[in-house]
């Protein structure tokens, strides 16, 4: 049975005050999401302490949007890995689309970000995705297998098995546009075959999430696909009772 996720992307919203309150308010709603699916936030850094103190006794997972890829040092601005362990996160999102798009994120820089995750016992949500010009030219699938094998074809099979994926269309991320549950099926499905070419069975176990405009009314379809393990919801997320609707979708 693969792990069921809904992981909440706060982006660059709310300040601490308002994150803690959407925290609390879903740590008191927790009592109508099904037991088998794990929930986890990843609001700004400066957030992580204090939303890592409402949440400690539930069963919400603490995550970072982001982390250096560097270990240490002089580099302004930046926060490492063994930072966001030492704050109680368990994941970190890497590769979102909005890092890959706005900051210059590539591979090479996602490779050493990932090492770092897995030296300091962080699990990493890796994101992929392509833009609506790659789709539309129809080479979403080459986009894709790329972001793949560039950066997971180099992890051993103890490191991937601790990596959820997050597929999350650029061209549906934050504009209310949703991939097709059809759309995304194919397209799990697809991130499951490559996986498997390099880790075999291991591909079967992975936790495959899908993102982009994800919200209570498209969510039971989205999740009722059969490579579809799970949400990374942003716009949605930062409401907790819409949240909680997508977690209970299943
Ligand atoms: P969205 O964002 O749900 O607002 O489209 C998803 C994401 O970028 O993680």
């Amino acid at each position: 049975m693969r792990k069921k996720i809904v992981a909440g992307n706060w982006k660059m919203n709310t300040t601490v005050a308002e994150g803690v309150a959407l925290a609390k308010d879903l740590v008191a709603a927790l009592g109508q999401v099904p037991s088998d699916v794990n929930l986890v936030v990843a609001p700004p850094f400066v957030h992580l302490t204090s939303v890592g103190e409402v949440i400690a006794d539930s069963k919400i997972a603490l995550s970072a949007q982001n982390c250096a890829n560097k270990a240490k040092g002089a580099y302004t601005g930046e926060v490492a890995a063994a930072m966001i362990a030492g704050v109680g996160c368990e994941y970190v999102i890497l590769g979102h689309s909005e890092r890959r798009q706005y900051y210059g994120e590539t591979s090479a820089t996602l490779v050493e970000k990932m090492a770092l995750a897995f030296e300091n016992g962080l699990k990493p949500i890796y994101c992929v995705g392509e833009m609506l010009a790659e789709r539309e030219a129809g080479n979403h699938f080459a986009v894709v297998r790329a972001q793949i094998e560039e950066v997971l074809f180099g992890l051993t099979a103890e490191q991937m098995a601790n990596v959820v994926i997050a597929y999350e269309p650029v061209w549906a991320i934050g504009i209310g546009v949703t991939a097709t549950s059809e759309q995304a099926q194919e397209i799990h499905a697809f991130i499951r075959k490559v996986l498997a070419e390099k880790f075999g069975a291991l591909a079967e176990e992975i936790t495959i999430l899908y993102g982009g405009s994800c919200k209570p009314s498209n969510a039971k379809e989205l999740f009722a696909c059969p490579d579809i393990d799970g949400g990374l919801i942003g716009g949605a997320a930062l409401k907790a009772a819409d949240f909680i609707a997508i977690a209970q979708s299943y």
